[in-house]
């Protein structure tokens, strides 16, 4: 089973760059989307960066036009289902995620492999909308896919192993590296550790053990990471896990999967990180770091 054409569901920030990359490595890739001015600014977008990386010499300026040349979109599904892989990068939302399979499923051969790039349903929750679970799996690429080496492979209940490997292969054709769970579990591998460590730093704070700067000074001075777990927040926004929690939560019931009352406290009152100017710390108007929030603060206004 080998995988040349692909469709990307999707024109948005990840799946653009998805489309890319497998271009790029010699895949015949149609990219699909709702919306027709999403796919002229995904293709502007991607026409810059690639000019500048042929500036840079990290690519030719033929590998970059060849890739160009095998890489089209369309708005219409129809035309588009004739593929060994659809890799899916719509809004996550699950109920149009499933719709969109039901579709394809309808439309694709049965040899066609199906793959989300969701970063929060598992594959059983969408395989389901489909006659093909055997052969549905998730490739959860990381942000900036053009950049990110890691592809999380996850199994379903149902996944085939025969599709499994295809997938690694075409991982591996894409210059990514692979990263196999071999059952599902919501947040995956990467994710959740990020999360066991945010949490963990949030226990810390909370419990008057050390402040904002020392526990991000620990983590990349002591661990070697490129920012703390408050620097990272603020980047990320802080409203995005608070979502991701809540969510979570919703599903659980488990107190541990509860947004913790620093990261409400500040969602509530609209501090959301470096987008706003403050979260953790407080920015400036060109986004340079001028201090930190008193949380005991935030907390007497809540
Ligand atoms: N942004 C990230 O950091 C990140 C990282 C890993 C995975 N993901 C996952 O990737 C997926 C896409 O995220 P994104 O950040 O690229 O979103 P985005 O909002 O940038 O793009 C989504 C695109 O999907 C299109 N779309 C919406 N409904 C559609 C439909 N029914 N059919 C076809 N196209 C449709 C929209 O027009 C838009 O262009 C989500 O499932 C998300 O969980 C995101």
């Amino acid at each position: 089973m080998s995988i040349d054409q692909v469709l990307v569901a999707g024109s948005g920030a990840m799946g653009s760059q998805i489309a890319m990359v497998a271009a790029l490595a010699g895949c015949t890739v149609t990219v699909y989307d709702v919306d027709a001015a999403r796919v002229e600014q995904a293709r502007q977008h991607l026409l810059e960066r690639m000019d500048a990386q042929v500036t840079k010499g990290r690519r030719t300026r033929e590998a970059v036009d060849a890739a160009f040349q095998r890489l089209t979109a369309t708005t219409s599904l129809a035309d588009a289902g004739a593929v060994d892989l659809v890799i899916e990068a719509i809004v996550e939302r699950l109920p149009a995620k499933r719709e969109l399979f039901a579709e394809l499923d309808g439309l694709c051969p049965a040899r066609t492999v199906f793959a989300s790039n969701s970063s929060s349903f598992v594959p059983s929750s969408m395989a389901t909308a489909t006659t093909r679970a055997d052969r549905f799996l998730n490739l959860h690429f990381f942000n900036p896919a053009l950049v990110m080496p890691c592809v999380e492979v996850v199994r379903g209940p149902d996944t085939a192993s025969p599709v499994v490997e295809a997938c690694l292969a075409f991982v591996e054709r894409i210059g990514k590296t692979a990263v196999v769970l071999d059952k599902e579990i919501p947040g995956f591998v990467a994710n959740r550790l990020l999360g066991a460590v945010r949490d963990e730093a949030l226990r810390l704070l909370e419990g008057g053990y050390a402040d904002v700067e020392a526990i991000d000074t620990a983590a990349r001075t002591a661990l070697g990471y490129p920012m703390g777990p408050f620097e990272l927040m603020d980047l990320t926004g802080i409203d995005i896990g608070y979502l991701t929690k809540t969510a979570r939560f919703e599903v659980t019931g488990d107190a541990a999967d509860a947004p913790s009352r620093t990261v409400s406290a500040l969602v509530e009152q609209g501090h959301l990180g470096r987008k706003t100017g403050r979260g953790f710390y407080t920015y400036g108007p060109s986004g340079d770091r001028t201090g930190v929030t008193d949380l005991a603060d935030l907390k007497g206004q809540h």
